[in-house]
């Protein structure tokens, strides 16, 4: 069998990605710790509970599993209500903790990517009306400021709001996150808000620290219409892209937000470093005159695409290069914040990963700027209204004793990052139906 590798650029950044909340455990004074006390808003009535155990100690371990592995960044969220638990007071003990942390990965050389919004906000911006009440803006750059001059030892590379895409239609339109409401408008003052916040964080984090390389990690999701030559669901389908690919990162090119929102934010121009892309799939929009509160339209996958074990995402691994042409237009590098996909068994992550990994290659190998690729995630973690139900870790986690087991992915991601790329011989070992896909 003839061999081949698709190898990386020197230096490219082989990362995992989690969230606080996700992971921390006992976080109990923002939004999700109120909303999983809400009857049927969590599958099962889960709560975060330990989540991972990380607060107690355990991103020791974990930690060491990513050192492990090889990677060399590692993607963490910072809990703003842990370190700003009521608007007068910071809790130094908290920051504290973060810089061990941080400093444990720069000692297993692993370089830090830190987020500053992962969903959660302090219980105290619920109350005061949330990313609906323009204070947050301020509110958000304060906390931004305090955490950055206190982390700025270690860490330079920053997110400052993870999906605010997601964020707002989750929270605001289909009513599945805190705070469950139905409201486009509020979705879109919503978004206001988080891009008026990032560019405040952006400057500011610019003033604390000069080194500082600053983005945002949006989601790109493929919205493509079914029927092609059908020109109302063409129109439908970009409408709903156009609503979530670009609602929020338009702004940051033009300084103004696209139709139907059109507001202005001029000081949002040109406020990334970099920019992040958070991957999973591709949806297919048809027309339905039917659903009006669903933009006329109902969402499905395309025709006999492979689907992960609970059928929440389609292996669509062209996506993943159609959303990199998409972040060229940006102009900056070019960072994969998340990619993955939930599978207990580990039956399909192999295949997945190495797919998807492969349109990164294809896309370096066309010179774009790619710099970087997170994997969600290192470990199994609470994965928000879903909980343990969906199994995303390079490990699994048994939430109740917090034992880890290491999945087979694991070890084929510790060989694509020692070989600085996917081969022949990887493939041919981890997911020998892909050789003649990947190496025709
Ligand atoms: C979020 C993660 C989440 C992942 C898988 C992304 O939308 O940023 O927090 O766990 O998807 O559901």
């Amino acid at each position: 069998m003839p061999t081949a590798s698709f190898h990386f650029p020197r230096g490219f950044l082989w990362g995992t990605a989690g969230a606080a909340h996700q992971v921390e455990g006992n976080n109990n004074n923002n939004n999700w710790s109120d909303w999983e006390k809400q009857p049927g808003r969590m599958l099962g009535g889960a709560t975060a509970g330990l989540a991972c155990d990380w607060w107690n100690g355990r991103w020791r371990e974990d930690l060491d599993r990513a050192a492990e592995i090889g990677t060399n960044a590692h993607r963490m969220s910072v809990e703003w209500s842990r370190i700003q638990p009521t608007p007068d007071r910071w809790d130094e003990f908290a920051i504290d903790r973060y810089r061990e942390i941080l400093r444990g990965m720069s000692q297993r050389g692993i370089t830090p990517m830190v987020t500053l919004h992962h969903f959660t906000e302090p219980y105290w911006i619920t109350e005061q009306g949330g990313w609906e009440n323009d204070q947050v803006v301020p509110a958000f750059e304060k906390f931004v400021r305090k955490t950055v001059e206190a982390l700025k030892e270690y860490c330079s590379l920053w997110c400052t709001i993870n999906e605010p895409n997601v964020y707002a239609t989750m929270g605001y339109v289909t009513g599945e996150f805190p705070p469950g409401k139905h409201s486009i408008t509020s979705a879109l003052l919503v978004v206001k808000n988080m891009v008026r916040a990032h560019a405040a964080a952006y400057t500011a984090i610019h003033t604390i620290q000069n080194t500082a390389r600053v983005g945002p990690a949006p989601q790109y999701r493929g919205l493509l219409p079914r029927r092609s030559w059908l020109p109302p669901e063409v129109w439908v389908a970009n409408l709903q892209s156009n609503l979530f690919n670009n609602m929020f990162t338009q702004p940051l090119l033009t300084g103004k937000m696209p139709w139907p929102a059109r507001y202005r934010i001029p000081e949002a121009r040109g406020t990334f470093d970099f920019i992040g892309i958070n991957y999973y799939t591709i949806e297919q929009v048809t027309l339905n005159l039917a659903r009006p509160n669903d933009l006329f339209s109902t969402r499905g996958w395309r025709e006999g695409v492979e689907l992960s074990p609970t059928g929440f995402i389609a292996n669509e691994p062209e996506g993943l290069f159609q959303a990199i042409q998409w972040g060229r237009q940006f102009n900056v590098p070019i960072i994969i914040t998340e990619n993955g996909v939930e599978d207990p068994e580990d039956s399909f992550r192999r295949k997945y990963l190495l797919q998807h990994i492969h349109q990164v290659w294809r896309a370096v190998n066309f010179t774009w700027p790619v710099k970087g690729y997170f994997h969600w995630s290192l470990t199994d973690n609470f994965e928000w209204e879903r909980a343990w139900s969906q199994r995303f870790g390079l490990w699994e986690v048994f939430p109740d004793t917090q034992v880890r087991r290491k999945r087979p992915s694991a070890s084929m991601y510790a060989e694509i990052i020692k070989e600085n790329g996917i081969s022949t011989d990887i493939v041919s070992r981890y997911a020998p139906d892909l050789v003649p896909l990947l190496f025709p």
